[in-house]
Order: C-alpha cells, then structure tokens, then sequence
C-alpha cells in the first residue's frame, strides 16, 4: 500500500501560493520522526472517537484497513507528513501503538474505572463502585492471550507452567496480577486501574468526604507539620486523601515518598524525591525493601518523609524511630478498621521486628510519633457497591498514655 501525496499545495503564512515537496527517502531520522508524528496524531483521533474500539482483537484486519485510511488522511491535511510512505511496518508499528492491550485499552481509559477482572473471555468492571458483569469481550481465548503476551513484553516478566503468576505494572501505572492454568481452572487477569488518584483537597470536600470543619483542619494538620496516619480498608481511598495532602506542602520542603508502587506523583514540587520499593523476582534479584529506603531517606535529609503504606515491620520501627526523632510532618496510611485499630496495627509491626520490647514502651513511641489519626470508610448501597468514601473519624492522639496504658484520643 503506497501513498502518492509527494506533491501537495499549501500556503504559506505570508499568503504566497506555493507547491510543497516533503521527501523522507534520504533521512531514516527524518522519516522516524515523522512517522513518531503520524502516530501520534493518529492516536488522538482515535482518542476523541468513542466509536473506535468497538470489537476485539478478532477484527485486527479490519482495524488495519482502517488505520490505514486513518493515516492517509492525517498524511494528505498535512504539509509536514506529505510524502511519507504508507507500508506494512508503519502500520504495524501504528498498530501496536494502539492495541497495546487491545480492548482493555478502553477500560483503562475510563477515569470511572476502578477494577478490571478477567476470567477468560468474560469482563467484570467496577464503574463508579459499582460491579458491572460484562459478559463475553473477547472473540476467542487467543485474544486473551495475546493481552497475557503483551503484558509480558512491556514488563519484562514471565508466566508460564513454572511460575503461572505475574505480578506488573501497565505502561499507565496500573497494577495487574495474572494467574494462568492449570493452577486456576480459567486465566485470570485482575487490574487495579490506576487513574483518578490526582483530586485536590477541594475536590474530596465536594465529593463530600468530609465537611468543613475536617477540610479546614487537614489543612492545619499539613501546615503545622503533624505526622498523620490514614487507615481504612483496601479501596476507601487512603492513597488518594495522602495525595491531596501532599499537594499542600510548601514548594521549599523536601519530600521523600517511599511507595510500593509510584501511585502518587508530585511532578509539581521541585524537591519531590520519590523512591519504589522493588520485589524479589526471577528477574530482578534482589529486593529493596520499604525499611531500606526509610533508611536511605534517613541519610537523605528529607524534611518530610510520605510513606505510602506502613506494611513491613522493620519499615514501621525505623519510621517510629524517625518521628521521634526530628522529622515532622509525614504522612502514612495503614490498613486497620478505626483510629484505635490503627495505632495497634502500628504497634504490632514494630513489635513484631522487636519483639523484645515492651508493649508499654512501643505504646509510648507510638503516641509521641503519631499526632493525628484519620480513618476512613466506604458507604455501601444496598447491593453492597461503594456508594461513597468518608472520613469517619478524625483523632488527635496525646504525646502520653492514660492510667490503664492505652492511647489518650481525642475525637473531632
Ligand atoms: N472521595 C472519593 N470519591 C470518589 N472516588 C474516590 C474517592 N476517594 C478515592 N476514590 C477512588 O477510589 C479508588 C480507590 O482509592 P485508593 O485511594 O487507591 O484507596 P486505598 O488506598 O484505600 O486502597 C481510586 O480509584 C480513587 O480514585
Ligand atoms: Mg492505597
């Protein structure tokens, strides 16, 4: 399939009539550009047409038929691409581009979009908290493992009869886990969409999950540098509150963020220095642990350290550590079903790494480390879908314990 548009007529800016040439055949860096732009070009049409992916892998033809009307368009309205040959390995390359996971694509556009589940040719979505059976997507079982494939190539990782788990993150961040026969009786490809994490604190307010009074204080919390806790269960939106409120950090402060994964991204703040922990995998042999970079951060002279979520013992007993020591203001979420549940979680990671230590003692270290409590709850419908996510608690917690040993909280 060739082009002929070598000649077009264009005019110029200052209004002259003139006839254009635009020859890529003796500049490979000059033809990889523009076929760069074409490609681009190309996926923001298809971008703005909801109409594109209306099939599976199954009709690839038809799509590359279409792409390559698609481009010979783009290639004809403009002056620049104007000669470019349309062949074989541009529209292949086109069409990698675009269905880098094929259908999925379109789901992992969709900001309302939480959670993708897959169990062979069959979709489950959860829009807006809402679970949403989708029945057959997909044309053949082939087509799901040409995501599996895919999947694979971008990540680096295997799946295969020796280890039929994957564990990885999708070139737009989000997390996805795939199990394959015979260890399951069906190929299961769960994603955690990774998108609407980037709301402002304004924005959670509207969305009422919590009202004035809590906005007005989270404020204050942040800017007299209180350490915060935020707990709740998988999916009540931690991340997202921790997000917001590391926005509000003043631009002068530096900032380390441990994460297990690179959910919040501060590209705003000129002194963000954002650190992932990394797994043991068959291809990546040794671990970096959440208690290593806390140690790093330590050596880095961070002013703030945002630990995404307390999880590792020893990471929890050197960020208690930390806070009793000097740093100020860091933020945290823990897995827990209350403020009080919360600190005990805290308590009990560290035990578990000191196991030595008295209860009292890490109480104590706990209460002086920890200034303020938050913990948040999803309301459910009654089909149990998430109908909305709230703080539902706020706790300030006092340096010393009361009579009995326990936590002194104060409840707002
Ligand atoms: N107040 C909210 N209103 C609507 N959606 C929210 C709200 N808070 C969080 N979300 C969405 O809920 C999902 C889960 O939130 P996340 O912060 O990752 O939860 P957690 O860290 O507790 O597991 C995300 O897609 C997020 O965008
Ligand atoms: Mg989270």
């Amino acid at each position: 399939m060739v082009l002929s548009n070598n000649m077009v007529n264009c005019s110029s800016n200052e209004g002259n009539s003139c006839i254009k040439n635009t020859d890529f055949s003796g500049s490979t860096i000059k033809r990889d550009q523009a076929e760069k732009d074409i490609i681009g070009l190309l996926k923001k049409r298809i971008r703005d047409d909801i109409k594109f992916f209306s099939d599976s892998f199954s009709s690839r033809q038809q799509y590359r038929e279409k792409i390559y009307y698609m481009i010979s368009d783009i290639a004809n309205s403009s002056v620049a691409h104007a000669g470019l040959y349309i062949g074989d390995e541009l529209l292949e390359k086109a069409l990698s581009e675009i269905f880098g996971l094929g259908i999925l694509e379109n789901y992992l556009s969709d900001k309302k979009i939480t959670d993708i589940f897959i169990q062979d040719r069959q979709m489950l979505i959860i829009r807006d908290g809402r679970k949403q059976f989708l029945g057959e997507v997909f044309n053949s079982i082939d087509d799901v493992y040409l995501i599996v494939d895919r999947i694979k190539l971008a990540s680096g990782k295997t799946v295969d009869q020796r280890v039929p788990f994957l564990n990885a993150e999708l070139y737009d961040g989000s997390r996805c886990s795939i199990v394959i026969p015979p260890v399951s009786d069906r190929v299961y490809i769960t994603i955690r969409v990774f998108n609407c994490i980037d709301f402002e604190l304004e924005n959670l307010l509207g969305l009422k999950m919590f009202d004035d009074d809590a906005f007005t204080m989270l404020k204050k919390l942040v800017s007299d540098k209180k350490n915060i806790l935020i707990s709740g269960s998988t999916g009540s939106g931690k991340t997202t509150l921790l997000n917001t409120l590391v926005k509000l950090i003043p631009q002068n402060e530096i900032i380390n963020l441990i994460q297990d994964l690179p959910e919040i991204r501060l590209k705003n703040h000129p002194f963000a220095r954002m650190l992932t922990t990394r797994p043991k995998t068959r291809e990546t042999d040794n671990e970096i642990s959440q208690d290593r970079l806390v140690y790093e951060t330590l050596r880095m002279k961070a002013d703030r350290i945002i630990l995404g979520e307390v999880r590792d013992c020893m990471a929890a007993y050197q960020l208690l550590q930390a806070l009793n020591t000097g740093h100020r203001g860091s933020f945290s979420t823990i897995h827990a079903d209350s403020c009080a549940d919360a600190l005990m979680r805290l308590e009990m990671l560290a035990m578990e790494y000191r196991p030595n230590l008295s209860s009292r003692l890490i109480k104590k270290t706990v209460s002086r480390a920890i200034d303020a409590v938050l913990f948040l709850e999803c309301e459910l419908d009654k089909n149990q879908d998430i109908k909305n996510r709230k703080i539902k608690e706020i706790a300030q917690v006092e340096d010393c314990l009361d009579k009995r040993g326990d936590y002194k909280l104060i409840f707002h």
